[in-house]
């Protein structure tokens, strides 16, 4: 008998690695697989910012399985230790706009952008700026760590200007623009790239898509002879008011049984002989 086996989680597979030290907070695993499962076997480009001992990048090859590229970048030289088939490392400060666009214009466009580098609110916010247009079209923009956000030797505080959780709260603001009436609210370039955000204890993740103003769609019958309080010829789309009318014409065996009663009377006798008397009592 042939046994299916299935993928270990990324939980698995970190709790069984015996390879290069990797170091990670506990709740961003169920983080992970939430928001980059879908990655899995499908040969993503990851750029991996912070590559500190190099396990990070052996559990995403192994995670993200064959075809998997990573590059990772790390001020630290020695980092290029680990450079490999389909494995790059970049040495350069984050800090540094003209350091990122080389990688960027060297590398992207990448599904998975990771932030797990100097953990300083300015370098996040200048990643976000500066790479946002080098994700893949539905690619995944992580920060972790961002309880330095909160940590004043970091530079953080609650509601301190300048952290990146004080720049994602107008994000909120800016993936609702489509929906604002007002001329001094517009939509930005995240109104039409960001599909969601994610918030969680020291990490917020952003999905870029293909955002456009909201549409909508109806299906079914209505009930009441109202809908949004307007009469149903008003409020349903002439499409789907024709649905309606498709749904409302009785069946071709109904039309037939309406047009000849007695084949009805006649196909119960066949199919249960002696109902007769019940149908015709
Ligand atoms: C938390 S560790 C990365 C851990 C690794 N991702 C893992 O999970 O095993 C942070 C790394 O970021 C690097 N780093 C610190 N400041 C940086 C900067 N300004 N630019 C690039 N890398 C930096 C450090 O050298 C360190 O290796």
């Amino acid at each position: 008998m042939r046994v299916r086996r299935t993928r270990p989680s990324l939980r698995e597979l970190f709790d069984a690695h015996e390879g290069r030290l990797v170091h990670k907070v506990d709740h961003y695993f169920p983080i992970y697989e939430r928001h980059l499962g879908r990655f899995v076997g499908r040969r993503p480009r990851v750029l991996e910012i912070g590559v500190a001992q190099g396990g990070s990048l052996e559990l995403w090859h192994r995670w993200f399985g064959r075809g998997t590229v990573t590059i990772g970048v790390d001020v630290e030289e020695r980092s290029t230790a680990f450079r490999g088939r389909r494995r790059h490392i970049e040495i350069g400060d984050q800090g540094d706009v003209a350091f990122l666009r080389r990688v960027a214009e060297e590398h992207g466009p990448f599904d998975i952008v990771l932030d797990d580098g100097s953990h300083r609110a300015e370098h996040q916010v200048l990643l976000l700026e500066t790479l946002w247009d080098d994700l893949a079209a539905d690619g995944v923009l992580i920060v972790e760590d961002l309880h330095t956000d909160y940590w004043p030797s970091y530079g953080g505080g609650h509601l301190r200007p300048g952290t990146f959780i004080e720049r994602v709260k107008p994000l909120l603001d800016d993936v609702n623009a489509h929906n604002s009436r007002e001329e001094s609210f517009r939509p930005t370039r995240f109104t039409e790239t960001l599909v969601g955000i994610h918030v969680y204890d020291s990490v917020v993740v952003l999905e870029r898509g293909d955002h456009r103003p909201y549409t909508t769609s109806m299906a079914g019958r209505p009930v009441f002879d109202t809908v949004n309080d307007l009469p149903i010829d008003d409020a349903i789309p002439a499409d789907h008011l024709a649905r309606i009318a498709r749904m409302n014409r009785p069946t071709r065996r109904l039309r037939r049984a309406l047009r000849h009663p007695g084949l009805v009377v006649r196909a119960v006798e066949r199919r249960a002989p002696g109902r007769r008397r019940d149908v015709t009592r």
